[in-house]
């Protein structure tokens, strides 16, 4: 069978997703990772678990393993509208927030609709929308976010939709000012277009004060989508998305059609640990030791890395770019580092336009202290070398 003549012609648009492949080779114990965007592991509240997975069997009993409504678990809606201060109907539970973006490009977007990105952006919302066949609008980002007054040459181009990660963003670890959050808004009132907040990191602040939601400044313009992925674990697949009634309730058929619902006993159980005082435990305990990490890996690159590199400096959330000079290329150096047993993504995968070949991703919340300064003094040497060698 000649498979390239009978798929789709949506998957042309469909590409492996280069950080999985990567992934792989950093399985290898000896190498560290810098790479993926892992929570650390071995921080996992495994007895509290345990617990929860009892005490949901025992009190909820078999209803926790049968069959459930799409909406999601009554009382976990509930307590996500309460932190929203919205209505049960408001809210949909989704098998991670990944696929709740899935579900609202379905949704939303037809074929040649143009959406507005930061660039860079995450990778794998390009990914999931993509082969809608939309054009992604590139807006420029600095450390304070996407910049909100650089948006004006793109209304000639009528786009539907803005989708940003406000807080903590992947790839660069920034934060949307206040100012600018207020202005996109406006922006959006103004442009009838619609607003996707990507919030799967807002709780992990270390620095800073916390920021309005953008969904808290309007809620008719904006669709809010979070995940206990980062605050609990990611394995549980646990997402959400706060919206207008209306969204949530297209949002429901497409879900229909996708998986029908979210794991009842996943939901459950990410109830017990919310409401149990485990989350609210976890999550101190969570800014305490990545919040550490973070300032690890500032101080090991200000030490290592060469002159004429720089990088942003983000308040939370698990990852930071670097911008190398330009001359050098991250994609080209990976092979380097992954010799010298040292990973990370070249910053190109979360550009559109082939821009960002001088940066890389680096994700701190996964290796130890330890293994940050080693990975980071390791990292150092093959740009120094690779430095003196090009110049
Ligand atoms: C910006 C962003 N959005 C969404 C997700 C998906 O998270 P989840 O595990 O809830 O599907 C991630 C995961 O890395 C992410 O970085």
């Amino acid at each position: 069978m000649n498979w390239n003549t009978i798929f789709a012609k949506r998957t042309r648009w469909m590409r492996r997703n280069a950080m999985r492949e990567l992934l792989k080779v950093t399985l290898q114990p000896e190498v560290i990772s810098f790479a993926g965007g892992l929570p650390a592991a071995e921080l996992f509240p495994m007895q509290r678990v345990r617990e929860a997975v009892k005490q949901v069997l025992d009190t909820v009993g078999p209803q926790a393993l049968q069959y459930g409504q799409t909406e999601g678990v009554g009382g976990l809606r509930d307590w996500i509208a309460r932190q929203f201060r919205v209505q049960r109907e408001n809210v949909l539970i989704t098998s991670g927030a990944q696929q709740a973006l899935d579900l609202i490009g379905r949704v939303l977007l037809n074929e040649g609709d143009r959406v507005i990105v930061e660039n860079p952006t995450y990778l794998a919302l390009l990914s999931a929308w993509r082969p809608l066949g939309v054009e992604f609008l590139p807006a420029p980002s600095d450390t304070d976010g996407m910049r909100v007054d650089g948006l004006e040459p793109l209304w000639p181009r009528q786009p539907k939709c803005i989708y940003l990660t406000p807080n903590f963003q992947n790839p660069q670890g920034t934060t949307l000012t206040l100012a600018r959050r207020e202005r996109l808004i406006e922006l959006a009132r103004k442009h009838g277009m619609a607003v996707v907040e990507d919030n799967p990191y807002g709780e992990l602040r270390y620095s800073g004060a916390s920021l309005p939601h953008l969904f808290e400044i309007d809620g008719n313009v904006v669709i809010h989508t979070g995940s206990f992925s980062k605050v609990l674990m990611p394995g549980l697949r646990v997402g959400w998305v706060v919206a207008a009634q209306e969204v949530i309730d297209k949002l429901v058929q497409a879900k229909q059609a996708a998986d029908l619902h979210t794991s009842t006993l996943n939901q459950h159980i990410a109830f017990e640990l919310a409401t149990n005082g485990c989350l609210a435990e976890f999550v101190p305990l969570l800014r305490r030791a990545y919040g550490e990490r973070r300032d690890c890996m500032l101080t090991a690159l200000a030490q290592h890395f060469p002159q004429g590199a720089s990088w942003t400096r983000p308040d939370g959330g698990m990852f930071l770019l670097v911008t190398l000079p330009k001359h050098l290329n991250a994609t080209e150096l990976l092979p380097a580092a992954l010799e010298r047993k040292v990973a990370y993504v070249p910053g190109e995968e979360f550009h559109l336009n082939g821009e960002g070949r001088n940066t890389l991703r680096l994700n701190f919340s996964n290796a130890t202290p330890e293994q940050i300064a080693a990975g980071i003094a390791r990292l150092g040497d093959v740009l120094k070398n690779t430095t003196v060698d090009t110049v």
